[in-house]
C-alpha cells in the first residue's frame, strides 16, 4: 500500500484518439501512477483516472467511498445528466475487486468532445490506495460488465473519432517519432495483430512465439578482440502463449515455467532473486543486456519488440534507493506474458480497432520507438498490480 501522494506534475505525455482535430489527453503522473483528466457530469467535475488497456469497464469512486480521501468522488445526485441504469456490477481485477451501481453520464474532454458514457460508481474498491478517482477501461466491451461499454468504443459509436484508434505514450515531450502513429508496420515500429477469442476481441494482445535474452560478456574477448555476446532463446508453439498489453499492470509478468530460463538468458539467477539472496542493483540494469519478444498471429509475419536493460530500471526496490525492481515476475499462467507499464511506457503504442463496428474489427497494436530524448525518465516503480 502506498497512499503517499506526491504533488502533481504534468509529464507531458499523452493519450490521443484519432480524429481530424486530434483529441489529446495529457498524462499526469502521481506517485508512479499514470492518469488522465476527464470531466464528468453536469455541472462538470474533474476526475483523474488510471487508463487501463487491460480492462473494459470504467469506474469512479462514488462520493461516499471517496470521503476523507484525497480524491474527487462521483456524486450522481449532484449531476443533472446522471442516469441510474439500476445494475449493481462487480469487477474482478488480478489485484482485487471493485463494485458499485452502474450509471450513464456525460464525459467531456476539456470541451473538445462530449458523450454519454456508461461506468460504475464504486461504493467499494480494493484500489482505495490509487492516487486517482478510478479507472478508464480501454480494452474491449466484450469483457466489460453488463450495461457498460469501453470509453473508446463509445466514442467511436458516437461518431466522435475519424479513425477507430488511439495512441499512447508516457514520454517527456509532446513529440513522438511515428509519423502517423506507429501502426504502419515494421520500420519505425512493429505492428501486431490483435486478439480473437472465438468471435470476439477481448484484450489488446498478440500471439507470443519467441523470447530472446542477449548479453555482452564484457570481460571476455574473443579471438578478434571484440567483446563476446551470448543469447538464450525460448519458443512457444502457435497458440500456446499470448502477450497481453496492459497499461494497468506494473511490470513484465512471464510464465512460471519459463521465468528461470528468461533470467538465465540475461545472466541473472532467478533462484537468488526469489530467495532474496540477491537484491538487483539499478547498476545491473544497463545496456549490456536486452530482451526481444517476437510475436506472430499467422506464423508468416513475425514482429520483434526489443528493449535494452537500462530502460527497464525502476528504482526503490526493497526500500533501497540503489536497488531496482526485478524485470520479470511470474504471471501464474504458462500461456500468459503480461506487458505492464515498465514495458509499455518505453514505446509509443497505437491501438487500432481496424473498424468502426464490432463486426468489422480487425485490431492491431503498433509499437513505435521513442527517440532517446523523448523516453521517460526513470520513475520509482512500485507494482500497480500483484
Ligand atoms: C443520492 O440521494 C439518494 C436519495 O436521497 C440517497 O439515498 C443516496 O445515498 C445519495 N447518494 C449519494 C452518493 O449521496
Ligand atoms: C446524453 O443522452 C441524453 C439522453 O439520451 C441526451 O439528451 C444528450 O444529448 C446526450 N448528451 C451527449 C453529450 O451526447
Ligand atoms: C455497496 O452496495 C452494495 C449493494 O447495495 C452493498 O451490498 C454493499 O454492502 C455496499 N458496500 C459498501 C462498502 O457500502
Ligand atoms: C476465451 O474466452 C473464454 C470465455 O470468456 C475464456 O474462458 C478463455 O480463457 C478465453 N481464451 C483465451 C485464449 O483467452
Ligand atoms: C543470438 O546469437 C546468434 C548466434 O550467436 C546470432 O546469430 C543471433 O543474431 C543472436 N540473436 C539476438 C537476438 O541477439
Ligand atoms: C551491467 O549489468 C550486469 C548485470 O545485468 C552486471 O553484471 C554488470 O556489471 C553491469 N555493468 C556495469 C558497467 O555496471
Amino acid at each position: 500500500m502506498h497512499n503517499h501522494i506526491r504533488s502533481l506534475a504534468v509529464a507531458s505525455a499523452l493519450l490521443r484518439a484519432g480524429s481530424a482535430a486530434v483529441l489529446d489527453l495529457p498524462v499526469w503522473f502521481r506517485n508512479t501512477y499514470a492518469l488522465v483528466n476527464l470531466q464528468v457530469g453536469t455541472p462538470v467535475q474533474d476526475h483523474l483516472l488510471v487508463f487501463d488497456t487491460g480492462s473494459g469497464t470504467s469506474w469512479l469512486a462514488d462520493k461516499k467511498c471517496a470521503d476523507g480521501l484525497p480524491r474527487n468522488g462521483y456524486d450522481a445526485n449532484a449531476s443533472t445528466t446522471s442516469f441510474d441504469l439500476g445494475v449493481y456490477n462487480s469487477i474482478g481485477y488480478l489485484g482485487g475487486a471493485t463494485g458499485g451501481f452502474t450509471y450513464r453520464d456525460v464525459f467531456e474532454l476539456g470541451g473538445a468532445a462530449a458523450w454519454n458514457q456508461t461506468f460504475i460508481a464504486a461504493n467499494q474498491s480494493s484500489w482505495s490506495f490509487i492516487p486517482g478517482d478510478g479507472f478508464l477501461g480501454m480494452g474491449f466491451s466484450s469483457i466489460a460488465q453488463p450495461a457498460t461499454k469501453t470509453v473508446v468504443e463509445t466514442m467511436i459509436e458516437a461518431g466522435l473519432l475519424d479513425e477507430p484508434k488511439f495512441g499512447l505514450y508516457y514520454g517527456k515531450e509532446f513529440e513522438y517519432t511515428g509519423a502517423d502513429g506507429a501502426g504502419d508496420g515494421p520500420g519505425k515500429g512493429s505492428s501486431l495483430s490483435g486478439d480473437l477469442n472465438g468471435t470476439v476481441y477481448q484484450l489488446w494482445r498478440s500471439t507470443l512465439r519467441k523470447f530472446t535474452g542477449s548479453r555482452r560478456l564484457n570481460d571476455e574477448e574473443g579471438e578478434d578482440g571484440e567483446p563476446q555476446s551470448y543469447n538464450g532463446t525460448l519458443e512457444w508453439a502457435p497458440g500456446e502463449a499470448n502477450g497481453v498489453f496492459d497499461t494497468g499492470a506494473g511490470m513484465i509478468s512471464v510464465p512460471d515455467g519459463r521465468i528461470a530460463a528468461m533470467y538465465a538468458s540475461i545472466g541473472w539467477d532467478y533462484e537468488d532473486l526469489y530467495w532474496g539472496r540477491r537484491v538487483p542493483l539499478c547498476a545491473d540494469f544497463n545496456a549490456s543486456w536486452s530482451v526481444t519478444f517476437t510475436f506472430s498471429d499467422d506464423g508468416v509475419q513475425f514482429y520483434d519488440v526489443a528493449i535494452t536493460g537500462d530502460r527497464l530500471a525502476r528504482n526503490g526496490f526493497a526500500g533501497r534507493e540503489d536497488a531496482c525492481t526485478p524485470p520479470f515476475d511470474a504471471s501464474g499462467s504458462e500461456g500468459l506474458v503480461l506487458f505492464g507499464q515498465s514495458f509499455m511506457r518505453q514505446f509509443y503504442t497505437v491501438y487500432d480497432f481496424g473498424g468502426a463496428e464490432v463486426e468489422s474489427y480487425k485490431p492491431r497494436i503498433g509499437f513505435g520507438e521513442l527517440k532517446a530524448e523523448f523516453r521517460p525518465p526513470g520513475v520509482d516503480g512500485k507494482e500497480m498490480r500483484q
